[in-house]
């Protein structure tokens, strides 16, 4: 048994050193030292050697067991050097060449031009008011005061959709669309103010942004997408005053605290009266240059006082209350502050268009 000892690790050290990688060595040690290896048999068979000879035969046995242990664990740890050292010159990292350049990424313009709106109009106590981009006839032009036939509906030529709202059905006199403006949320926000407290209705200071649609010839002037931010506010002594306040303090914000601002009368359906508020050009300061026409004033936004059948519309006594809105174009806004000629830049999504903001 001793000679068959001195066999056993003869053989294992042997075959040890062909061994070169993990898998293999794995391998090895199932063979040599594993359950049904023949180290194991002959521990297992001790209790059959003569009394008198095993503790020769155990000592031996311990001492292969040990010697093939340590040499597997030499082995594995060489196999470990010698696979760092070839990755070490295969993989070589030269720390001296110049990196590679992470691109920067950066907001779309009319992002940009949004959240500053936001803030301005955030700081002065509008809360943000989420409406849906689908609409209803009714909610995008008849709630807000356009009758059927009202000639303002042709300056908003619209994407009709066919089919319904999940469970509603759809009739032929109020039929779907992508919302032309954003004040259809006028109507949604104040309704869901008012029924939170039908007999006494809350006062309302929100702004509503979001896409509107417009079926229209797309040129540098027209898009039939682009961005809108809608102000309302409603109240119990809100006044005409109110709204020019409010706009000159907005467009300071916006725009600086020096500009002038100027109101001029318009119509909308939902408001009346109704105004335009332009800024003063500011790049030729009022005096006359390509991007005013020559007038020396930007038009920036459309303006009035809520409209009596709009806030009843909304759930709000026009006896009681009063409000006023305001609608803008950041797509516009961003045009005349950056000096874009052409609106299609926006949504072509051109590198080289936005990378310069
Ligand atoms: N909804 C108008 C449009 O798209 C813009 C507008 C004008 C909104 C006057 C208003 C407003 O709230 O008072 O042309």
């Amino acid at each position: 048994m001793l000679i068959e000892l001195d066999q056993i690790e003869r053989q294992a050290i042997a075959s040890l050193n062909e061994v070169n990688s993990q898998e293999s060595l794995e391998q090895w040690r199932i063979t040599h030292l594993g359950r049904s290896s023949s180290l194991m048999q002959v521990f297992d068979a001790l209790g059959q050697v003569p009394k008198e000879d095993r503790p020769a035969i155990g000592r031996r046995a311990n001492q292969v067991k040990q010697a093939l242990e340590a040499g597997l664990m030499e082995r594995t740890e060489s196999i470990r050097q010698e696979r760092i050292q070839c990755s070490l010159l295969t993989e070589r990292l030269d720390v001296t060449l110049p990196g590679r350049p992470v691109p920067r990424g950066r907001l779309h313009p009319s992002t940009q031009i949004h959240r500053r709106i936001a803030v301005i109009l955030e700081e002065m106590g509008f809360q943000p008011y989420l409406s849906r981009d689908v609409e209803t006839d009714d909610v995008n032009f008849q709630l807000l005061n356009f009758p059927p036939h009202h000639p303002a509906r042709e300056m908003q030529d619209s994407f009709y959709v066919t089919g319904g709202f999940p469970g509603g059905d759809i009739q032929a006199d109020n039929p779907i669309l992508l919302r032309t403006h954003t004040s259809p949320g006028q109507i949604h926000a104040m309704r869901e103010y008012a029924a939170s407290n039908p007999q006494n209705p809350p006062s309302i200071r929100i702004y509503l942004p979001g896409m509107c649609y417009r079926y229209e010839q797309v040129t540098a002037r027209s898009e039939f997408q682009f961005t809108q931010v809608e102000g309302l506010a409603v109240g119990k002594h809100i006044t005409f005053s109110d709204l020019k306040g409010t706009l000159d303090d907005f467009a300071r914000r916006m725009y600086g605290q020096s500009v002038r601002t100027r109101f001029r009368a318009a119509h909308f359906p939902f408001t009346e009266p109704s105004a335009e508020m332009d800024i003063e050009c500011f790049v030729c300061n009022g005096a006359g240059c390509p991007v005013c026409k020559r007038s020396g004033w930007l038009e920036v936004l459309g303006c009035g006082m809520v409209h009596p059948v709009v806030l009843m519309n909304g759930g709000y006594d026009p006896q009681l209350y009063t409000g006023f809105a305001f609608g803008m174009g950041p797509e516009r806004m961003a045009m005349l502050r950056h000096r874009i000629e052409d609106i299609r830049y926006f949504w072509s999504n051109d590198l080289r268009f936005l990378e310069q903001f």
